[in-house]
C-alpha cells in the first residue's frame, strides 16, 4: 500500500506548485495626501450634534491618527477584553474632522481612505452615513463627493468606532482610527484604487516581459481621447522603457493590457530586494496628466516543491519565519513606520526572512517595508470564519463581510513582491465537526483567491489528524500545520504529495533575564492545553534558558532543529518573533502579555535570538548566559550559542572550566559550574583558530544609568523616532542584571516620548507614563520628532543616582 502510494504521488509530487515568473509591486495613486491629521477625539456616547457646526466639542481631544486609545488606559482586571486582550479596554470612540475644500476642486471626486479601523467603524460625512465595516483589519474608501461642501462652507467627517462588544479578538486589538487615512481626488477620470495589477508571465534568455493590466474609471465617459502611459524606473530612478496606449473613453470602466520588455532585469530576493518603479500615467489630448499612480515592483520568481521546499528565482530558500501580531508594544496598535522597521531590522539581524501577519491584513506600510528589505510574506486574512472564537468575534460579520473583505484584501496586497502565500484562515473551527460548511467555505476562499491572484492559498491547521475538514477536502496547493512538530516527517503519508509549511511553531515561553535551573528539565506550562497552570513561578517569570515551552509546542531548539534537517519543510513561522500585547500564556493576571516571542515587547532580545542568530546567519556568534550574579556556591549551568567554530572553551576568573563541543544535532553547550563571581569568559575557536571572545562580570551595585539610542538623528515632520535603551550599570560599566530603578524622563527641545516600556510582562505602569521601572537591568524610552529642526535632549535620572542626557538631531 505504501509503495502504490509513494508511486502514485512521486511524479505529481515533484513540483506541486510552480509559479514560473512574476512581477508584483505596491504603489501609490498621484492625487493622495494625508489625512491625519486635525482630528477631535472623544471616548463615550455622544449625541446628534456631533454631526453640525454647532458642536461644542466639551471633553473632546484633538488629536493626530494613527490613534490607539486602549493603549492610553489603565491595566484592568475586570476588562471585558480579558488578559487575552491584555486587559485593556475597548469602548466607543468618536473621531471628528472639520475640514473645507476649495471652490475650485468642486469638478473633483474626493475619496476618503481608511487603511484599518478598529472595529465596526461608520463613517459620517456632514450627517449622511458613508458606510460602515465591521472587519478592524481591512482597508476602505468611500466616495464623499455627493455631500461635500466647498468653499468657506465646512465639512464634518465624523467617525464612530464601535469595539465596545467584547471579547472579540484572542490578542491586543487596540481600538480607532490606528492606521493612516488618505484623501484622494481625481478630475473625473482615475486609475482604479488599487492601482494597476502587475504580473508576467516568464522570464527568459535575460529578459522579464511584464504585464500591465489597468483599470481606469471615467466618472462620465462620453469618447474623449486618452493615454494610458507606463514608464519603468530602475532602482536608481533612471528611466527605462516607456510604453503608451491610446484608448476611448466610451465606458465607465477601461481596462488597459499593456507590455514592458525588461532584458537583464535585476531578480528581487530575500538577500537583494531589489525594486523597480513603474509610473502609470493618464493623459488628455491637450498633454495633461489626468491621474498618475506609482507602484514599487520587483521581478522574481518562486515555486514550492513537495520534497525540496521553497524556490526563491531557482534557488532552495527556507523560509526563517515568525508570525507576528500587529501591536507595536509601548505603541499599541497606533502605526508608525519607523517602529515597524525596527522590528523587520531586529529580525533581519537574526536571520530571519519571512513574517506571517497572524492573524489578519497587516498595515500596508508593513508590505512595503517587507518589498524594500527583503521578508517574504504569508499574507493571512482571518482567525475564524463562520464559527466563533470569542462571542463578539468576526463570526457575526461572516455571511455579509468575508467575501468582500477577502477580495479587498488580495486586491490590496497582490503587487507586493514580498508576498508569496495567502493565508485563507488560522486554526479555524470549521476543521472539525461533522458538517460540510468548512470543505464549503474553503472551496470558495481559494477560488476568490484564484480569481484574483496566482499565489497558492493555505490554511494554518492544529488539528492534523486525518479527520480535518479543511486537509481533508484536498482544496489548497499547500498544506499547513501549526505545531505537532512529531509529525512533522509524515505529512506525506497522511496528506499526500503536496508541499509543506509550519504556519506556527513552537510557542516556548521566556522572561527575558529570568533563569530556573537545573537548564536541562525543560517546563510545560501550563501542564495541559486546556487546564490551567497548576506550577509555574511565584513571580509569573518563564525561564529564558530554552526550558519552558507550552505543551502544544516545542522548546525553541526542538522545532529549529526538526526545520533544519528536513528538506520538505519550505518554511517555518515561529509563534512569535516578538512579545505582544494579550494572551499571557501561562500565567492569569496580573500577566497581560505574551511571554512568545523571541524578542521582548520593548525590542530587547531574549538569549534564544542567539540560537537563531548561529543557525541562521553566517556572521560569527557566540553568546553565553545567565548573568554572573548569583550566590556563592550555587549550582549554575551557562550556556553557549556559538557557530562557525568546532569547540567552545569556558573560563572562571582565568581558569578553564572546560572545552564543550556541539554534540550530536544539539545546538548549544553548556557547563554546571559551581558559582563564584568575578569573570566569565568563554573563547571559540576552530582548528583552534579563535573565532570569538565574549564576557560577562560579576556586576555590584547600581551606579550610573547608560543611555544608547538606535537613532541619534531623526527627520522633521515624518513621524520619526529613536528607540532609547537605558541600562542600569555598575561602576565600572556592567550591566546590574536585576536592577529595577525607577527611572524618570525628560525632554528638552521639539519632540514627545510616546512610549516608555521594559519588557517585563507584568508591569501594571503605563506605557504613556513619562518614567518606567528597569526590568532586569533596562527600560526603553521611546521619542518622537516633531516638527521643527533642532536639538533634543532626554534626561533620565533615578534616586541615587547620576542623570544621564542624550542628544538627538532633528533634520
Ligand atoms: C496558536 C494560535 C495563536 C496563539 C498561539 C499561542 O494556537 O494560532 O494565535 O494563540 O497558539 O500558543
Amino acid at each position: 500500500m505504501s509503495n502504490y502510494l509513494n508511486k502514485r504521488y512521486r511524479s505529481a509530487g515533484l513540483i506541486l506548485f510552480m509559479l514560473l515568473m512574476v512581477v508584483i509591486s505596491y504603489g501609490q495613486p498621484g492625487s493622495r495626501r494625508t489625512f491625519n491629521n486635525d482630528w477631535q477625539f472623544y471616548l463615550g456616547q455622544t449625541d446628534e450634534s456631533v454631526h453640525h457646526a454647532t458642536f461644542k466639542g466639551e471633553g473632546w481631544r484633538n488629536l493626530s491618527v494613527p490613534h490607539d486609545w486602549s493603549i492610553e488606559l489603565p491595566f484592568d482586571k475586570e476588562s471585558p477584553t480579558g488578559t487575552g486582550g491584555g486587559a485593556l479596554r475597548g469602548g466607543l470612540g468618536w473621531y471628528r474632522k472639520v475640514f473645507v475644500l476649495p471652490e475650485a476642486d468642486k469638478h473633483k471626486k474626493h475619496f476618503i481612505r481608511f487603511d484599518g479601523v478598529y472595529m465596526n467603524s461608520e463613517v459620517y460625512l456632514n450627517g449622511h452615513l458613508l458606510g460602515v465595516r465591521p472587519n478592524g483589519y481591512i482597508g476602505f474608501s468611500y466616495d464623499m463627493s455627493p455631500y461635500l461642501q466647498y468653499g468657506q462652507q465646512k465639512n464634518i467627517l465624523v467617525v464612530k468606532v464601535n469595539n465596545d462588544k467584547q471579547p472579540n479578538s484572542r490578542w491586543y486589538s487596540g481600538s480607532g482610527i490606528y492606521r493612516n487615512v488618505w484623501l484622494e481626488s481625481s478630475s473625473g477620470i482615475r486609475i482604479s484604487e488599487w492601482g494597476p495589477y502587475i504580473t508576467t508571465p516568464g522570464i527568459r534568455a535575460g529578459k522579464a516581459v511584464i504585464k500591465i493590466e489597468t483599470p481606469v474609471h471615467i466618472d462620465k465617459p462620453a469618447g474623449a481621447i486618452y493615454r494610458l502611459r507606463q514608464r519603468l524606473f530602475d532602482a536608481k530612478g533612471v528611466q527605462l522603457l516607456q510604453s503608451q496606449n491610446k484608448f476611448r473613453a466610451t465606458e465607465t470602466t477601461v481596462n488597459l493590457q499593456q507590455e514592458l520588455t525588461v532584458t537583464r532585469p535585476v531578480l528581487w530576493s530575500d538577500e537583494n530586494p531589489y525594486l523597480y518603479k513603474i509610473v502609470s500615467e493618464v493623459i488628455d489630448d491637450n498633454n495633461k496628466i489626468m491621474d498618475s499612480y506609482t507602484t514599487r515592483t520587483g521581478i522574481r520568481s518562486f515555486y514550492f516543491d513537495a520534497d525540496k521546499g521553497f524556490f526563491l528565482n531557482g534557488k532552495a530558500t527556507k523560509l526563517r519565519g515568525v508570525c507576528m501580531h500587529h501591536d507595536l508594544g509601548a505603541l499599541g496598535t497606533a502605526i508608525n513606520t519607523r517602529a515597524i522597521e525596527r522590528q523587520l531590522e531586529i529580525l533581519k539581524a537574526m536571520g530571519c526572512n519571512s513574517i506571517r501577519t497572524s492573524h489578519n491584513p497587516p498595515a500596508p506600510e508593513l508590505l512595503d517595508l517587507c518589498d524594500k528589505m527583503g521578508f517574504l510574506v504569508m499574507d493571512e486574512a482571518f482567525d475564524m470564519w463562520a464559527k466563533k472564537k470569542t462571542d463578539y468575534d468576526y463570526h457575526l460579520y461572516w455571511d455579509q463581510w468575508h467575501e468582500r473583505d477577502l477580495r479587498d484584501h488580495v486586491l490590496r496586497d497582490r503587487n507586493h513582491p514580498s508576498v508569496i502565500m495567502w493565508s485563507v484562515g488560522n486554526e479555524i473551527i470549521e476543521q472539525w465537526g461533522k458538517d460540510s460548511s468548512g470543505a464549503v467555505i474553503l472551496d470558495k476562499l481559494v477560488n476568490i483567491v484564484k480569481e484574483l491572484d496566482d499565489r497558492p492559498a493555505i490554511t494554518a491547521n492544529n488539528e492534523i489528524n486525518t479527520y480535518n475538514n479543511l486537509l481533508k477536502a484536498n482544496i489548497t496547493p499547500l498544506i499547513g500545520y501549526n505545531y505537532s512538530h512529531k509529525y512533522w516527517d509524515s505529512v506525506h503519508s497522511r496528506w499526500g504529495k503536496k508541499p509543506f509549511i509550519v504556519t506556527e511553531s513552537t510557542s516556548a515561553l521566556q522572561t527575558r533575564g529570568s533563569y530556573d535551573m537545573p537548564s536541562d528539565s525543560i517546563r510545560r506550562w501550563p501542564e495541559a492545553w486546556d487546564k490551567p497552570l497548576t506550577t509555574g513561578n511565584t513571580d509569573t517569570t518563564c525561564s529564558a534558558y530554552d526550558n519552558c515551552a507550552t505543551p502544544w509546542g516545542s522548546t525553541h531548539e526542538e522545532s529549529l532543529k526538526l526545520f533544519q534537517k528536513y528538506d520538505h519543510i519550505g518554511g517555518m513561522y515561529v509563534w512569535t518573533g516578538f512579545d505582544y500585547i494579550g494572551e499571557p500564556t501561562p500565567y492569569p493576571w496580573p500577566a497581560r502579555s505574551s511571554y512568545f516571542g523571541i524578542v521582548d515587547l520593548a525590542g530587547f532580545p531574549k538569549d534564544v535570538y542567539y540560537l537563531y542568530q548561529s543557525t541562521w546567519t553566517s556572521q560569527p556568534v557566540l553568546h553565553i548566559f545567565p548573568h554572573w550574579n548569583w550566590t556563592p556556591g550555587q549550582t549554575v549551568d551557562v550556556w553557549a550559542y556559538y557557530n562557525q567554530a568546532d569547540e567552545v572553551e569556558l573560563y572562571l576568573n582565568g581558569q578553564s572550566l572546560g572545552i564543550r563541543k556541539k554534540q550530536n544535532d544539539a545546538m548549544h553547550v553548556v557547563w554546571r559550574v559551581s558559582y563564584r563571581p568575578g569573570i566569565l569568559k568563554a573563547v571559540s575557536r576552530k582548528n583552534g583558530k579563535i573565532i570569538k571572545e565574549a564576557l560577562i562580570q560579576t556586576a555590584g551595585e547600581p551606579a550610573a544609568i547608560s543611555l544608547s539610542a538606535d537613532r541619534k538623528q531623526l527627520q522633521k515632520n515624518k513621524n520619526d523616532l529613536s528607540f532609547i535603551t537605558v541600562t542600569i550599570k555598575d561602576k565600572k560599566g556592567n550591566t546590574v542584571p536585576l536592577a529595577d530603578n525607577l527611572v524618570t524622563f525628560t525632554l528638552q527641545g521639539d519632540a514627545e516620548i510616546v512610549g516608555v516600556d521594559n519588557g517585563s510582562q507584568t508591569s501594571m505602569e503605563s506605557f504613556k507614563a513619562l518614567h518606567r521601572k528597569a526590568f532586569h537591568g533596562k527600560c526603553l524610552v521611546i521619542v518622537k520628532a516633531k516638527n521643527k529642526t533642532g536639538l533634543i535632549k532626554l534626561t533620565a535620572s533615578a534616586a541615587g543616582l547620576p542623570p544621564a542626557t542624550i542628544e538627538l538631531q532633528v533634520q
